[in-house]
């Protein structure tokens, strides 16, 4: 069945190489990671990109993609190495109190909509696996927007499970005054 879907998908992900971004690549990373914002535009956490979104986001990635604490993969046509999907994963931290105290940390995970469904995404992910198991680390987490119904299912379908919700609330003018002192009932 799923042979049969990617094979039905024109040319497959077949002539797709998953490779490790460089500074380099930061033009297509921008490009990738924008799209992935830009497709939350009715999220309430996701959805408030800045106007200098754009400029500010070649500062960033660019720091990023020189890190040595985190890593960036490209999933690119062989063909002309363009950029079909994007992957980051980085060494989170726990909580002292709980286990385990670190964990991998996936983020700005984006594939264009036509390499949609062909096991792009999955390649990714099997090299954040592969990264955090040879740091030691023994589970990986990541956020999924609330109204991402097809991001969660591809979660889902790689094995994550829910095990939090980010509640957010924003604050009225009215609620920088405290409250008059009231005797308590
Ligand atoms: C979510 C996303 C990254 C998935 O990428 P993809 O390359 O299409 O995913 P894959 O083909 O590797 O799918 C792997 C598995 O995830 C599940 N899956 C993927 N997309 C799915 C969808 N839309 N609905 C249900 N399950 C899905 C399936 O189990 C799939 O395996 P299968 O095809 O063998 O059934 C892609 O749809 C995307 O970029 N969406 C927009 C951005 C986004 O939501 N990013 C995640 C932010 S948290």
């Amino acid at each position: 069945m799923r042979e049969r879907r990617r094979a039905g998908r024109a040319g497959g992900a077949g002539g797709i190489v998953v490779r490790r971004a460089t500074p380099e690549d930061l033009d297509q990373v921008v490009a990738l990671r924008l799209a992935l914002l830009r497709g939350h535009a009715g999220n309430a956490v996701y959805g408030r990109l800045r106007p200098d979104a754009p400029a500010r986001a070649r500062a960033l990635f660019r720091d990023q993609l020189a890190s040595a604490q985190e890593v960036t993969w490209l999933a690119v046509r062989a063909a002309d190495d363009v950029a079909v999907g994007v992957l980051r994963c980085m060494e989170g931290r726990g909580s002292p109190l709980l286990d385990p105290p670190r964990y991998g940390y996936v983020a700005s995970v984006y594939v264009v909509p036509e390499a949609r469904r062909l096991g792009i995404m999955r390649r990714l992910l099997d090299q954040a696996v592969a990264w955090s198991r040879a740091r030691g680390l023994d589970e990986l987490r990541l956020h999924a927007a609330s109204d991402n119904a097809a991001g969660i299912a591809a979660w889902e379908g790689v094995g994550f499970a829910v095990a939090e919700h980010l509640m957010v609330r924003p604050l009225d003018p009215e609620d920088a005054e405290p409250p008059a002192a009231a005797p308590v009932r």
